[in-house]
């Protein structure tokens, strides 16, 4: 069965595509097969792993707000060997509105995985929106598990609270398999007070795991976006490189 993996977290810029792209090319590189879900129209997961979004002619929106659509027609290989995305494109944004108006649609992701994803893939993972709307909605429908980036930065805890609680209701309401896999504490600064604070503070919330493996600030993982590949492959022997792989193996260890 493919471990389907949402990456969720309604506040901006935490880390949630960076995640996406470097958790999936550290499980490639193992062998893994990956299957890379892009649910936000800022289709940066999309671009990151160097599609052109100008060649995306069918995406997401199409198998969201179409349901004879199916993922097989919109999937597409990525430079990097054993990860396949599925693309998004500004469309997405929209596709949001009309879903709801339509009733049922929480599971249009769930749907269009079922059946299909077991077959070709070990891993799913699901880039989310910073929103907790309806794509997001969609992504932890379809999920088995959850990953929540979350900065080791002022505020970072703010806000936790809201994600965790549309979480209880998936589980409660809609997916009720979903666990929170873990918290990973990204951005982190281990030379500010600052920074220890955040991750101790973390620690303390108690709540829910948190990933031994911590993200460090690095500019390496800011470059990313540009080279179009995942850092295990264009810096393998980067600290950066290596804090992905221990992730990967934390995620396999959780199962
Ligand atoms: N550990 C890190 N150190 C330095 N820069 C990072 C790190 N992780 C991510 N970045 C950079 O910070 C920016 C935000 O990261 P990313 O896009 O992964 O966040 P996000 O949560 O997906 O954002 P959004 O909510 O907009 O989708 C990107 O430019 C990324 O390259
Ligand atoms: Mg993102």
């Amino acid at each position: 069965m493919a471990n389907v993996i949402a990456i969720a977290n309604q506040k901006g810029g935490v880390g949630k595509t960076t995640t996406a792209i470097n958790l999936g090319g550290a499980l490639a590189e193992q062998g893994y097969r990956i299957l890379c879900i892009d649910m936000d129209p800022q289709a940066n997961l999309t671009v990151g792993l160097g599609i052109n979004l100008g060649t995306v002619e069918r995406s997401v929106a199409d198998v969201l707000a179409d349901s004879r659509a199916t993922m097989a027609e919109i999937v597409i290989p990525t430079q990097t060997t054993g990860i396949d995305v599925a693309p998004a494109t500004l469309e997405l944004a929209s596709t949001e509105v009309e879903l709801f108006s339509a009733i049922g649609r929480e599971h249009a992701l769930r749907e269009a995985l079922d059946g299909w994803v077991d077959q070709h893939y070990d891993f799913a993972l699901i880039d989310c929106p910073p929103t907790l709307g309806l794509l997001t909605i969609n992504a932890l429908v379809a999920a088995r598990s959850v990953i929540i980036p979350v900065q080791t930065q002022y505020y970072a805890l703010k806000g936790l609270t809201a994600l965790v609680k549309v979480i209880n209701t998936i589980r409660a309401k809609l997916n009720r398999d979903l666990r929170v896999l873990g918290l990973l504490p990204t951005f982190y600064d281990g030379r500010t007070i600052l920074g220890r604070e955040m991750l101790d503070e973390l620690r303390e919330l108690g709540d829910h795991h948190v990933f031994n493996t911590i993200v460090r600030n690095t500019v390496k993982l800011g470059e990313a976006p540009l080279t179009g590949r995942p850092i295990t492959s264009y810096a393998s022997s980067s600290d950066a490189a290596r804090t992905y792989r221990e992730l990967a193996r934390e995620v396999i260890e959780l199962g």
